[in-house]
C-alpha cells in the first residue's frame, strides 16, 4: 500500500526517518547519549576506538573484544600503495573533504564484495574504514606540501597515531587524549543530513566504501561539519574583541548566519560544546593561550544575548577549531578530522539499516505543469 504524506515540511523538520537505538538527543535539555549513556560518561571513562565498538555492535565490548577490535584495527591502517599513488594525482589545492570523499569511494574499487549478509564481511569492512581513514587524511596532508606520506606506527595508539602522521612527530600525551576525546563527542549524533545521506546510500545495498563517501560529501558542506572551518575564518575576521558586537550586529542586519551557532535539534548550547570548550582550556593552560578564545567567548555572550530568546546557542563546531588550532592541525582538515569520527556512527547507521532494509524512494509534490507541447528549437 502507497500511503502519500501530503505535508510537505522543507528540510524535512520533524520528520523521522529510521527507527535506531544508536543515539538519543534531547535538544530542550541539552542531552546527548550513544546507546543510552551520557556523552560526558563517555569522554570521561570511554576511548574512541571503545566507543565505536558500542555505536555499531550496540554494546560495551569486554576486554578481549575491544582488544581484539584494537588490534585488527591497528593493523590495517596502511593503506595500498596505488591508493597513495593516486593520492599524489589530486591537486595540491583541493579541499581535503574532496580529497577524502574520492579516497573512500576509492577503497570500494579494491575491497567491495557486497557480501552485505555475511557478517565477517561487515566486521572487516568496519575495521578498514576506521583503520584507513585518519591515514588517508594525513597522507594527502603531507603530499599537498610535497612532502611522502608517513606510515602509521604500530606502536601508537588510534589518535596518538593519526597526530603522529599528521604532524610528523609524536604527540604529547595530553594532546593524544584530548584528540581521542574529540574523536568521541564526534562519533554519532542521530540523522543528521550525512548520517541521512549515508543511510539512503545504504538502503540501495551498495558497497560500504560508497556510503561513507556518500556521506563525507555531505559532511562538507557549511551548513553543517564545514562549519567549523568558518568559525576560525570569522573569529581571524572579526579580529579583536572590540570588534565582536559591531560583526554580530552587522550579521543580524544582513541575515548572515554566524557559524558555529544555531541546530536544527538543540535549543541550549551544545553538550559537546561545552564539553570541546573544556578541552581547549585544558590546552591552553598546557601550550599557551589562543587568542581567538577571548573573542570566541566574547562572542558567545553577544549572541546568547541578542539569539538567545530564539535558542541560538553554540553548536559543535564552535570551539572544536580551537581544540584543533592547539593540536596542530590546520583549518581545513577540521572537517576531515569530524569525518574520522563520524565514520563510526555512519557504519553504525549502515549496519543497522541493512538489518531492516527498505530502500529510501519518498515522494514529492509536483509543482509543474503538465501537457505541454514540445517547441522545435528554431521557435523559441
Ligand atoms: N546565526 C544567526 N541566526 C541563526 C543561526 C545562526 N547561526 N542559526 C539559526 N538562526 C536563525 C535563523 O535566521 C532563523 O531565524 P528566523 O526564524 O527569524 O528566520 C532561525 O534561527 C531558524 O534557523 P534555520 O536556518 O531555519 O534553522 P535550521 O534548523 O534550518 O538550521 C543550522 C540549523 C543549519 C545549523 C543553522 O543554525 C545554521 O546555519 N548555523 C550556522 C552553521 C553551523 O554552525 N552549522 C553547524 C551545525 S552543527 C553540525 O552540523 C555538525
Amino acid at each position: 500500500m502507497s500511503v502519500v504524506c501530503i505535508e510537505f515540511k522543507p528540510g524535512l523538520e520533524g520528520v523521522p526517518a529510521t527507527q535506531s537505538s544508536i543515539s538519543y538527543v534531547d535538544g530542550q535539555k541539552g542531552v546527548l547519549e550513544y546507546r543510552g549513556i551520557n556523552i560526558r560518561e563517555l569522554a570521561k571513562s570511554s576511548s574512541f576506538l571503545e566507543t565505536a565498538y558500542l555505536l555499531i555492535w550496540g554494546n560495551l565490548p569486554t576486554r578481549e573484544e575491544l582488544e581484539n577490535f584494537e588490534h585488527d584495527i591497528r593493523y590495517h591502517r596502511r593503506i595500498k600503495y596505488r591508493i597513495r599513488d593516486m593520492m599524489k594525482c589530486f591537486p595540491e589545492t583541493g579541499h581535503p573533504m574532496d580529497a577524502l570523499q574520492a579516497s573512500a569511494a576509492a577503497l570500494g574499487l579494491f575491497y567491495s564484495r557486497r557480501a552485505l549478509d555475511n557478517p565477517e564481511y561487515i566486521r572487516t569492512a568496519v575495521v578498514r574504514l576506521l583503520a584507513k581513514i585518519p591515514t588517508m587524511v594525513a597522507a594527502f596532508e603531507l603530499m599537498r606540501k610535497g612532502n611522502d606520506a608517513l606510515q602509521p606506527r604500530d606502536d601508537l595508539d588510534y589518535a596518538a597515531n593519526f597526530l603522529y602522521m599528521l604532524n610528523e612527530q609524536e604527540p604529547d600525551e595530553l594532546a593524544a587524549q584530548v584528540f581521542d576525546v574529540c574523536l568521541t563527542l564526534h562519533a554519532e549524533h542521530t540523522i543528521n543530513a550525512s548520517t541521512f545521506s549515508a543511510m539512503v546510500t545504504s538502503s540501495t545495498l551498495t558497497d560500504p566504501y560508497a556510503v561513507i563517501a556518500s556521506a563525507v560529501g555531505t559532511l562538507a558542506g557549511p551548513l553543517h561539519g564545514g562549519a567549523n572551518e568558518d568559525v576560525i575564518s570569522m573569529l581571524s575576521e572579526i579580529g579583536s574583541i572590540e570588534n565582536v558586537r559591531p560583526y554580530l550586529d552587522k550579521c543580524l542586519q544582513t541575515k548572515a548566519k554566524i557559524m558555529g551557532f544555531g541546530h536544527r535539534v538543540y535549543k541550549v548550547k551544545d553538550p559537546r560544546a561545552i564539553i570541546l570548550q573544556e578541552l581547549a582550556e585544558k590546552l591552553f593552560d598546557k601550550f599557551g593561550y589562543d587568542k581567538y578564545y577571548e573573542i570566541a567567548l566574547e562572542l558567545e555572550k553577544a549572541v546568547e544575548e541578542k539569539l538567545g530568546g530564539k535558542g541560538i546557542y553554540p553548536n559543535v563546531d564552535f570551539y572544536s577549531g580551537l581544540v584543533y588550532r592547539k593540536l596542530g592541525i590546520s583549518s581545513d582538515l577540521f572537517t576531515p578530522v569530524f569525518a574520522i569520527a563520524r565514520v563510526a556512527g555512519w557504519l553504525a547507521h549502515w549496519k543497522e539499516q541493512l538489518a531492516t532494509n527498505r530502500i529510501f524512494r519518498p515522494t514529492q509534490i509536483y509543482t509543474g505543469e503538465h501537457d505541454v507541447s514540445y517547441t522545435p528549437i528554431q521557435e523559441r
